[in-house]
């Protein structure tokens, strides 16, 4: 959610600036703008739209310019206007501020600057910050500060409630910029005689693998040659930098129309390397490397709490029936966003597991912090390296599904599904004497997915013909049952965020119980038939909506010629262990919704009104 990028050194700062900025265009892209520092002192251009809309107004701008700071912006205060989009300017139109997060208490704040003399131009939350920071410069200035604008920014943040990622120049201090970050990501990326900022490692990838991750209530002075990090009361903090060992090339879209389609194709590569490293010789999975609890605290367990949104509560949705088959263990699954609410009820015996591609979901994060003051212990499912769940929970697996750019997720999706997996493994092996009896078939056939989903994936053509017939269409339903209603959530929400044809998944024994009502001639309705024991109940299910004259997609096992029979249209996906079937059975889903999307000309990276990574509440 809104995206930061910055750039000081010897180089042209504004097309770097911008070339990181359009790396992390996902976050959010309904206004752009920047700031820059050169010979004609601090100039600040902005504008309504994609980073793009700025090329023409920043014709003549930026020669000689050594620092600049970049945004795109994802609405909260205010509706996208050129006015609202940062950067924002004190009064002076000498320091500007960039910002993700939310400030609680700005209205207080500009009530207070306002009746001070200070004047706003923008409807946002941001703008209190450099009328703040203008404020306290007077006082740093009279105090003798060493760095004055350094002892602003610590007297502006720790006046504000709320989150925030932000970066600021100022005409004061033309040969450094200032970081700071409180819940929300900010990274500073260590070159040779320059120095980067972005809220996300991708955007870095192309210049820097050695990252300095801002920690919450860090405030950092960054030049081209050292990087100088406070915490809010001043105290100086050192901190190692991390290396990234990311693909640089995994972050472009590699000839792909889409990153969708090519994340998607990833996946067999992705599925590979999130189990890399973690099945030894024999076939037993050992995370003991990375996740390192005594056998007794595994042991003591007697439930576990998994916690996520969207995409990645539905990973944990098929999580739950895996862990319940394999562990007998009471399992519940949360919302991220309801949890915390709900004052849930954990103790040391808990294990609460967040899952989350990005690591920095604020609901998300929110619920770890809950979860470890009530004494549980929480293991972090996440993708992103040092991303601030991964280093709050107090164990990480890592998905190593590389960074995933298109909005909508998929790779992530199915490398949450198998990190999952192998955590069920492995706890199964600790907490038991000898081996479990369902771990060796399940490993077996774990190591055959990269094979199978290649497969899943020659499907492409079909569904792609398929798709023309379905982008009238209204409405879609997605049916399922057991693990096949876990994957019907994930298929409609993806149908729902890049068509925009609402698409509702719904367990297939509840149709009678009311939605059938909205079932008629036409009505296009997915059936996920790959679970062999609920494959007759399912089949009745089909014949109940076709009766009504739907439309049916049958997403069955390749060797299924009944259900085939019976249905419209009909995908066929390789067999392996039901346990394990989400993860073949989502890619045609993943297939269908991109097509319909890009038949309908929508955009499918950037959908409307949404962005990666959601740093609000
Ligand atoms: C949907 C999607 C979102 C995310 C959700 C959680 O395609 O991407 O629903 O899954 O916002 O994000 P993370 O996994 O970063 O916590």
């Amino acid at each position: 959610m809104c995206g930061i990028t910055g750039y000081v050194g010897a180089r042209q700062a504004l097309p770097l600036a911008l070339d990181q900025l359009r790396k992390l265009e996902y976050r959010g892209y309904d206004s752009a703008g920047v700031a820059l520092l050169d010979a004609a002192g601090l100039q600040v251009v902005k504008s309504v739209g994609k980073i793009a809309s700025l090329d023409p107004l920043l014709d003549g701008h930026g020669n000689g310019c050594l620092l600049a700071i970049a945004h795109t912006r994802w609405a909260t205060h205010g509706r996208p206007s050129t006015d609202n989009a940062h950067p924002h300017t004190d009064c002076s139109g000498q320091i500007a501020v960039v910002h993700n997060g939310i400030i609680e208490n700005y209205l207080a704040l500009r009530e207070r600057l306002e009746a001070a003399g200070h004047t706003f131009r923008s409807e946002t939350d941001t703008e209190v910050l450099p009328h703040l920071i203008e404020e306290h410069l007077q006082a740093a200035e009279g105090a003798g500060e060493a760095d004055p604008l350094a002892a602003a920014l610590r007297a502006t943040l720790r006046e504000v409630r709320g989150s925030f990622a932000i970066a600021v120049v100022s005409a004061h201090t033309p040969d450094r910029l200032y970081v700071a970050r409180r819940d929300s990501p900010l990274v500073i990326g260590l070159g040779a005689g320059e120095h980067f900022i972005a809220s996300d490692i991708p955007a870095l990838l192309a210049h820097t693998r050695d990252v300095l991750v801002l920690e919450d209530d860090d405030i950092g002075a960054v030049s081209p040659t050292s990087v100088t990090l406070h915490k809010l009361d001043g105290t100086p903090v050192q901190r190692a930098p991390l290396r990234i060992t990311w693909d640089a090339a995994a972050a472009e879209k590699g000839g792909y129309d889409h990153y969708m389609l090519k994340e998607i194709r990833e996946q067999p590569a992705t599925i590979r390397d999130t189990m890399r490293g973690r099945v030894t010789p024999e076939g037993r999975v050992d995370l003991s490397g990375e996740v390192s609890l005594p056998a007794e605290k595994w042991r003591a367990f007697n439930r576990i709490t998994l916690v996520a949104c969207g995409t990645a509560y539905y990973a944990g949705y098929a999580a739950r029936y895996f862990f319940e088959r394999l562990l007998r263990l009471p399992v519940e699954l949360e919302i991220a966003s309801e949890f915390r609410y709900r004052d849930p009820i954990l103790d040391e015996h808990t294990l609460v597991v967040p899952i989350s591609q990005s690591g920095e979901t604020a609901d998300t994060l929110a619920a770890v912090r809950l979860a470890r003051r009530q004494g549980a212990t929480v293991l972090g499912i996440v993708n992103v390296v040092g991303s601030s769940i991964a280093r709050e929970a107090d164990q990480v697996l890592h998905t190593w599904a590389g960074p995933e750019i298109c909005v909508a997720s998929t790779k992530a999706y199915t490398s949450q599904l198998i990190a999952l997996y192998l955590l069920g493994l492995h706890l199964a092996g600790v907490r038991q004497e000898g081996t479990h009896p369902l771990a060796e078939p399940l490993v077996g056939a774990m190591q055959a997915l990269p094979a199978l989903v290649e497969q899943a994936l020659d499907n492409d053509r079909v569904v792609q013909e398929m798709a023309h017939n379905f982008t009238r269409s209204p409405d879609f339903f997605v049916l399922g049952r057991g693990l096949d209603y876990a994957v019907a959530l994930e298929g409609a929400l993806k149908l729902k965020e890049i068509s925009y044809i609402h698409g509702e998944a719904l367990a297939a024994g509840e149709m009678k119980h009311g939605p059938l009502a909205l079932v008629s001639e036409g009505t296009p309705v997915i059936c996920l038939a790959t679970q062999d024991d609920l494959r007759e109940k399912m089949l009745s299910n089909i014949k109940e909506v076709k009766a009504r004259g739907a439309t049916a997609i049958a997403v069955v096992k390749e060797d299924d010629t009944e259900t085939a029979r019976i249905v419209d249209y009909v995908v066929r996906v390789p067999r392996t262990l039901d346990e394990l079937m989400p993860v073949v059975a989502v890619v045609p889903l993943q297939l269908l919704a991109y097509y319909v999307a890009r038949d309908l000309g929508r955009e499918i990276d950037q959908p409307r009104n949404l962005a990666k990574s959601v740093t609000v509440e």
